[in-house]
């Protein structure tokens, strides 16, 4: 009890929360309400239901009937400010979220509905919930190039304040990262960094080639690095930092349980791991939970727990006097 107090008053960051999968039981249901035609259960009972995940390919379906609920500005801006209630009621001030424009531009919301429920979100989440946003912009990889080419675009020709990285989601498997290189090369020559998913769902050589074809400066998940020695090695030497999001691999059904996620070994080989949530209403997450569970599996010390905080907030892309603030 006590080290749930102590997680609850840590400070903390959390740099991987989808938009989409922020969304709260409360919002969900009442969007479904309003697109019937959606296929959300608007009832929140079947709601839980509906969040259980035969697999990663059966959890992207549903991600992706909940996308198509949100139609209009007013739905992002609703998103965004709930996640940053959430949030703050966990002591956590500043965070980057992925955002799939692409997606969104597919079910019909137009780009400057999108950027506007942003810009007013992110400004309402700093005003009412003291929290600092900033944007992960990312490609559906399952779309291919087009895809890589089109949010590349939308990022650059837009440059929303609070875009700080390109990313890279949805299934791994039969979707190469290397395809997305000439994207990210972009990227980061217009000052992005580098962010893809990369070992969630398919094994380290996916996690080797967003290091070498993509820059990746932070991996998302990249459990799988834990089978080759070589790469963890080369992750702690260079400092790349995966955003571990133990319960989303559990509900997923990548890891068994939380015993049985590789964790322990990413920190044992030195690799800097921060905890985050993905997707927390869908995957019945949150990031106190996460906290608390790893500390509690893994029976770690308080100040352990506390380097776990710490390591985010310096593999987060803040402007380094905010990560003194954060510190
Ligand atoms: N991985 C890939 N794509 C996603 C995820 C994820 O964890 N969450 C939402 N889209
Ligand atoms: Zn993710």
């Amino acid at each position: 009890e006590n080290l749930r107090a102590f997680v609850a008053a840590l400070p903390k960051v959390e740099l991987h929360v989808h938009l989409v999968g922020s969304a709260s039981m409360r919002t969900v249901t009442r969007l479904a309400r309003r697109h019937p035609d959606a296929g959300v259960p608007a009832d929140p009972a079947v709601l839980r239901r509906f969040y259980t995940f035969r697999d990663f390919d059966h959890f992207l379906t549903v991600y992706w009937a909940v996308q198509a609920l949100l139609r209009s500005a007013a739905d992002i801006h609703e998103l965004v400010v709930g996640l940053a209630r959430d949030l703050a009621a966990q002591n956590c001030r500043y965070a980057e979220v992925t955002v799939t424009p692409y997606n969104h531009l597919l079910d019909g919301l137009p780009g400057d509905d999108l950027l506007a429920g942003l810009a007013s979100g992110r400004a309402a989440a700093a005003a009412e919930h003291g929290v600092e946003l900033a944007w992960c912009f990312d490609i559906p990889g399952e779309k291919g190039p087009v895809a890589g080419r089109e949010t590349l675009v939308f990022a650059l020709r837009n440059r929303p304040e609070g875009l700080v990285s390109l990313g890279l989601g949805g299934p791994e498997v039969g979707v190469g990262r290397a395809q997305f290189a000439p994207f990210f090369t972009a990227a980061r020559e217009a000052g992005l960094h580098s962010v893809p998913h990369a070992g969630e769902t398919s094994g380290p050589a996916t996690v080797w080639s967003a290091v070498h074809d993509l820059g990746a400066e932070r991996i998302g998940h990249g459990t799988s690095s834990a089978a080759d020695p070589r790469l963890l090695a080369h992750l702690a030497e260079h400092r790349i930092a995966l955003e571990v999001c133990p319960t989303s691999n559990v509900r997923t059904r990548q890891v068994e349980s939380l015993a049985a996620h590789p964790i322990r070994r990413l920190l044992d080989h030195g690799v800097p791991v921060t905890l985050n949530t993905d997707d927390p209403p869908m995957f019945g997450a949150t990031l106190n939970g996460e906290y608390l569970a790893v500390a509690e599996t893994l029976g770690l010390r308080r100040a352990e727990v506390a380097q776990l905080a710490r390591n985010a907030v310096h593999a987060s892309f803040a402007e380094d006097t905010r990560k003194q603030a954060l510190l």
